[in-house]
């Protein structure tokens, strides 16, 4: 597998099961824009199993190589980012997971229990990284009971592996040339921003600017019947020189903490 194959497969699974985000794709193509991604994101637990080591592997595997780490101990998380050693216009790939021993032991026990019902064929698969909820149904009194504690793990039980988001790089729109003018557009077209910490997060000093749509809301298949939840949404990142001349490769923990915001069930 090449990784632009493995960015199509997710690219088609996110696509597919939210209609919101190809929208948004598609009225940036109406206006002539070519869409390169930036980065794209995936959530999970630090469990071994399923850590962010496991769920790197298959990227190892296409000459991904790790890059900058992150630490979020408001929503205790830590995430790494990698990029590809080769190919500069690759898209970065960023995986957080959630520091399960932080919580409560219910809590606790409800995601073992979850990562104990993953077929041991899908853990040693290189599709697990776009295979969704690999331990089967979902419940949503489970649901309900995780995102007590943390919107995060509600989502990622949810949703599993797949891209939590996609990320448009303003830096190769041709018309809409900033973050702001990105945002407008999106407010004129029905779409809403994630106002977590501002409509833009980051600043030109820190050479990356970033906003989001909140996620669209899904019709979402629980064993109990169908409920409303949040889905996948878009992210907009538009990246600066530093002073080597070259664009800001990493990402702004600060920043980032607010887009995870884009997710949360009642805000959104
Ligand atoms: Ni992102």
């Amino acid at each position: 597998m090449t990784y632009q194959e493995i960015f199509e497969k997710l690219w088609e699974d996110y696509t597919n099961h939210n209609p919101a985000v190809k929208n948004v794709y598609d009225l940036f193509v109406s206006h002539g824009e070519e869409v390169v991604n930036d980065h794209i994101a995936f959530r999970t637990f630090n469990d071994e199993r399923i850590g962010i080591d496991k769920l790197a592997e298959v990227f190892k595997k296409v000459d991904y190589a790790q890059s900058g780490e992150y630490f979020f101990p408001e929503k205790k998380l830590r995430a790494l980012h990698f990029e590809h050693e080769l190919d500069v216009n690759a898209p970065r790939v960023f995986i957080s997971e959630l520091q399960v021993e932080q919580f409560s032991e219910s809590f606790q026990q409800i995601v073992k229990e979850t990562i104990d019902r993953i077929p041991e064929k899908m853990l040693q698969s290189d599709k697990l990284i776009y295979s969704g909820t690999v331990w089967g149904d979902v419940s949503y009194e489970t649901y309900e009971a995780l995102r007590k504690e943390s919107e995060y793990a509600a989502w990622l039980y949810a949703f599993g592996f797949r891209a939590n988001h996609f990320t448009i790089s303003v830096n190769h729109l041709k018309n809409f040339t900033e973050i702001a003018s990105v945002n407008q557009l999106l407010k004129e077209n029905g779409f809403l921003i994630n106002d977590s910490g501002g409509e833009i997060k980051g600043s030109k000093e820190q050479f990356l600017q970033q906003s989001s749509i909140k996620a669209g809301i899904i019709n979402f298949p629980f064993v109990e019947g169908n409920q409303f939840i949040p889905g996948c949404y878009y992210e907009f990142a538009k990246r600066y020189p530093t002073s080597s001349g070259e664009l800001y490769g990493g990402f702004i923990a600060d920043s980032a903490n607010k887009v995870f915001e884009s997710t949360d069930f009642r805000k959104a």
